[in-house]
């Protein structure tokens, strides 16, 4: 373990030990609706959790509008955390403090920071007072600009929590254009496919959806991220999918059952059955049910599996093409309309 690692941990334990839930995030950010996807992450990355343990900390929150943009590029639940974990300050700063900041310029350590996931520096943020009392925000790095602003104060709690909204996310932007953090160097795509007896049962159903449902419905069984299935076993847990895009979850969860590695919905849970293609940066694996996404079945009785669902899929036309294809594509929004189109195909042949 990292030495940052295990400072930290001392410090939630020591925390934990000395401090009552004096305050809850949840609950503070609950009364404002506007920011109820920032909230809704803070909860699923547990960070929720960690900011209520603390004391002398600024949450700078985003708008739905703000999440969505960062939600439709598909970021793991991993990415996720890691941003929001940069916008949790650990110092105290309200409405007034943050127009009187000494000499009109300052750095802020952050939980990013405080978890050990920060390469080298980075996780400071750099807060300024600028010309006509606006106050900017921005990563320490940020080559002169910071383009990110204090909106309003939403809850002050002196001096435990300050929750203040801040006009969009703040992003280390290092080299390539993404977040600059581990987890989306991998990038890649896993799809979970159905087998063709349980969808040729589902299809009447499938037919039903509007265009906008039947896209989602497909794009709910791509993931944009390559996972082998050892990853699978060893990261249980909520997967956002291609169909992930602000209020639409389109999630489903990742658990062990036993040697199996089973998909969850509220009303359906699907077995991995096989693996069709696993050569990095694509895997297809069959799965033994249609996993119903809760968005579009709201109401369902969980169905059983059909007995002959094991067989082995009649899969064998195009995954060679499809996939070199995918690998000459690595941008997310072409990856993204590939899916959809290898997932159709991988459908026609099954129907
Ligand atoms: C601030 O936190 C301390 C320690 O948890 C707690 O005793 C105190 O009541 C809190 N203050 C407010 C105003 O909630
Ligand atoms: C915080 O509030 C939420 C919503 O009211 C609740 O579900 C959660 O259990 C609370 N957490 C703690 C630590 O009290
Ligand atoms: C403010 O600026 C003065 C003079 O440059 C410096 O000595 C002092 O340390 C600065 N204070 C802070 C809090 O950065
Ligand atoms: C914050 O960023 C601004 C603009 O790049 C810079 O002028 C200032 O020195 C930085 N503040 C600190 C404390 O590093
Ligand atoms: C299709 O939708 C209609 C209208 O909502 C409904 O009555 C029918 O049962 C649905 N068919 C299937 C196969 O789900």
């Amino acid at each position: 373990m990292q030495l940052s690692a295990v400072v930290f941990i001392l410090l939630l334990l020591s925390s934990a030990a000395t401090l009552s839930n004096a305050h809850n995030i949840t609950r503070l950010l609950a009364k404002h609706p506007a920011f109820s996807t920032f909230n809704h992450y803070l909860t699923i990355t547990h960070l929720a959790a960690e900011i209520n343990r603390r004391t002398t900390i600024t949450v700078c929150a985003v708008d739905n509008a703000a999440m969505s943009e960062l939600l439709s590029k598909h970021p793991s639940i991993h990415t996720i955390k890691n941003i929001l974990s940069l916008h949790v300050l650990l110092d105290y700063f309200g409405a007034k403090k943050l127009h009187q900041i000494t000499n009109g310029t300052a750095l802020a350590a952050t939980m990013f920071q405080a978890t050990g996931s920060a390469p080298g520096s980075a996780g400071f943020v750099n807060i300024t007072d600028m010309k006509g009392g606006k106050v900017a925000l921005g990563p320490e790095d940020n080559g002169g600009s910071l383009d990110v602003y204090f909106v309003k104060s939403l809850e002050e709690v002196p001096y435990n929590i300050s929750v203040i909204q801040i006009s969009k996310l703040i992003v280390l932007d290092y080299t390539n254009g993404d977040y600059g953090l581990e987890d989306n160097l991998d990038g890649g795509l896993t799809v979970f496919c159905p087998l063709d007896d349980p969808f040729k049962a589902f299809l009447p159903r499938f037919k039903n959806l509007t265009a906008a449902g039947k896209t989602s419905f497909l794009e709910f069984f791509g993931v944009p991220v390559y996972q082998s299935l050892s990853t699978l076993k060893s990261n249980n847990g909520l997967m956002n999918t291609l169909a992930t895009d602000g209020a639409n979850k389109f999630d489903f969860t990742v658990q062990n059952d036993g040697e199996d590695v089973t998909l969850k919905t509220k009303s359906t849970t699907a077995k991995i059955t096989g693996t069709l293609i696993d050569e990095q940066p694509v895997a297809v694996y069959t799965i033994n049910k249609v996993l119903l996404p809760k968005e579009l079945f709201k109401a369902e009785a969980p169905t059983p599996a059909p007995a002959h669902a094991q067989r082995k899929p009649q899969m064998h036309q195009n995954p060679v093409r499809v996939r070199t294809c995918l690998q000459h594509h690595q941008t997310h929004q072409q990856m993204h309309q590939l899916t959809t189109q290898l997932i159709k195909q991988l459908m026609k042949m099954l129907v």
